[in-house]
């Protein structure tokens, strides 16, 4: 077991962390997964290098943080509860394009997710995240106070369907899924209401005028993209990005055409 002590050094105020000293390839002992998880809280981002992870040691990392959450799209076969994200000169579509939070159209969704990427552009590539409790506490009293009762209804079609063209028949339940979720939720350990919405997922605000709905939708995309509750982070081989699902967005730029971007990413769900 690892058991050591771990620096944390703050990419911005905003959001993000990187840690070093750990690593994550060798089991770590309940307290420092303790200690981990207190700096996830309070980074909402942690970014780790030069780990060396094939798909098992990711998996087993991912179990210690919670339960394995299976993909709609399918896992990697044979490794539950893993994605391959893998962007190539050939490729049409990239994991990410817009900003979002992963599988908000599930009924629940992963509380966290594990990105490893062993192969990465000499430049670009770069994620950027973006912290939710902050988009919500920046808006307006009125506002907030407009929004805090509202659900709106996620959908995985203009994702699943659209844009990768995955049918039905390749789908995790045979569905493409669509859930209703708080537009302002309280995180559960937290205990701060952060908002959720995002490009990607979310079809429309329940009870509002499809015009209305629009509207707000447009005007709360724009706020969340705003570069003052950002970080932005700089891959290199071998390095691991783990974001708390449930109060942040990332966005994945594809920049790096002709070259090749890849890993594997496992999401869990936090009990
Ligand atoms: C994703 O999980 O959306 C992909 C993020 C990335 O490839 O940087």
């Amino acid at each position: 077991m690892t058991s050591k002590s771990f620096s944390i050094e703050p990419l911005t105020p905003a959001i993000g962390a990187e840690v070093r000293g750990l690593d994550l390839a060798r089991p770590l002992d309940p307290d420092t997964v303790a200690r981990l998880r207190a700096a996830w809280t309070q980074h909402l981002v942690l970014f780790f290098r030069d780990q060396d992870l094939d798909m098992a040691a990711l998996s087993a990392f991912a179990t210690r943080l919670g339960r394995l959450h299976i993909h709609p799209q399918g896992d990697v076969p044979g490794h539950p509860g893993l994605l391959q994200v893998r962007t190539d000169a050939n490729s049409k579509t990239y994991a990410g394009h817009r900003w979002h939070t992963d599988v908000s159209c599930d009924a629940e969704p992963p509380a966290g997710s594990v990105l490893y990427l062993d192969e990465v552009p000499a430049s670009g590539g770069d994620t950027l995240f973006a912290n939710m409790y902050a988009a919500y506490e920046a808006l307006s009293p009125p506002l907030r106070g407009f929004l805090d009762g509202l659900k709106a209804r996620h959908s995985g079609v203009r994702s699943y369907r659209d844009y990768f063209g995955t049918p039905l028949t390749k789908m995790r339940d045979g569905v493409y899924p669509e859930a209703t979720h708080p537009v302002v939720p309280t995180h559960p350990e937290s205990g701060r209401k952060l908002l959720f919405v995002n490009e990607t997922f979310t079809h429309h605000i329940e009870d509002l005028e499809p015009a209305e709905s629009r509207a707000l939708l447009e005007l709360l995309y724009r706020h969340i993209a705003e570069p003052r509750f950002q970080c932005r982070f700089r891959w290199r081989p071998n390095s691991v990005a783990m974001w708390d699902n449930r109060c942040t967005q990332h966005l994945a730029m594809w920049d790096y055409h002709p070259q090749t971007r890849g890993g594997y990413r496992a999401t869990f769900y936090v009990d």
